[in-house]
């Protein structure tokens, strides 16, 4: 018997048309800087496909100390403004909220930059975890905020505790992949944590959490299996 076995056609990763997490507008975060890149960041996404791209800058007050929510919209009003009429892609905001100390007594606030639909991304740091994970989570479902969990492999120090997310989904926690976690440079505790959530098919966006064209060029670049 011939003992090669043929490669797997590959192919490029389909992106979703719309693009729920980035950091494209310029100069909040640790994004892009300049507009002149955000909107040649836009043209290439619409070039393959993607109709809407929501901007989800960082909220955290520990790191982007005295930001708010009016700065941000503020910010994106002055962005907007500069878009070229041909750009083809329909842009709104929300914010990718840290679940910092006490995060969870803002459930309530009309402040918080939500989707359209009323849910609300948030994150926590790559090397501990929140210990207000679930208080966060249990008071914004409480207000109708439906939450969604940003990149969960990348919480490398979840997976050996990947029962946790189950408790997080059955509280109505969503959870959001980053496409670059499928070219697997966080490494196999992020693997292992991706292929849990996603043999149980709880992931229910994918987003490019985009902070430089560089990074675009990589999602672009990647090549999975031909389904
Ligand atoms: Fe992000």
């Amino acid at each position: 018997m011939w003992p090669f076995r043929k490669k797997p056609h590959l192919e490029p990763l389909s992106l979703d048309e719309r693009d729920i997490h980035c950091h494209i507008l310029p100069g909040v975060d640790d994004g892009f800087a300049s507009a002149g890149a955000s909107i040649d960041a836009l043209r290439i996404m619409a070039s393959k496909g993607i109709k809407e791209v929501v901007f989800t800058p960082h909220m955290n007050p520990d790191l982007y100390v005295g930001m708010t929510e009016a700065d941000l919209r503020t910010a994106y009003s002055e962005f907007v403004k500069r878009l070229p009429q041909d750009i083809g892609i329909r842009t709104s905001l929300a914010a990718e909220y840290m679940i910092v100390k006490d995060f969870e007594q803002r459930a309530a606030d009309p402040e918080l930059l939500t989707y359209e639909d009323g849910s609300i991304l948030i994150e926590m740091s790559y090397y501990y975890r929140s210990p207000n994970l679930e208080q966060t989570v249990f008071q914004l479902v409480m207000e109708g905020k439906k939450p969604i969990l940003a990149h969960p492999e990348r919480y490398s120090f979840m997976e050996d505790c990947l029962e946790d997310f189950d408790r997080l989904h059955e509280m109505g926690c969503r959870f959001q992949m980053n496409y670059l976690s499928q070219s697997g440079i966080y490494g196999p505790s992020s693997i292992k944590i991706m292929e849990y959530i996603r043999s149980h098919g709880w992931y229910s966006f994918h987003a490019t959490d985009l902070h430089s064209i560089h990074q675009l060029e990589k999602i672009l670049a990647i090549r999975v299996p031909a389904s």
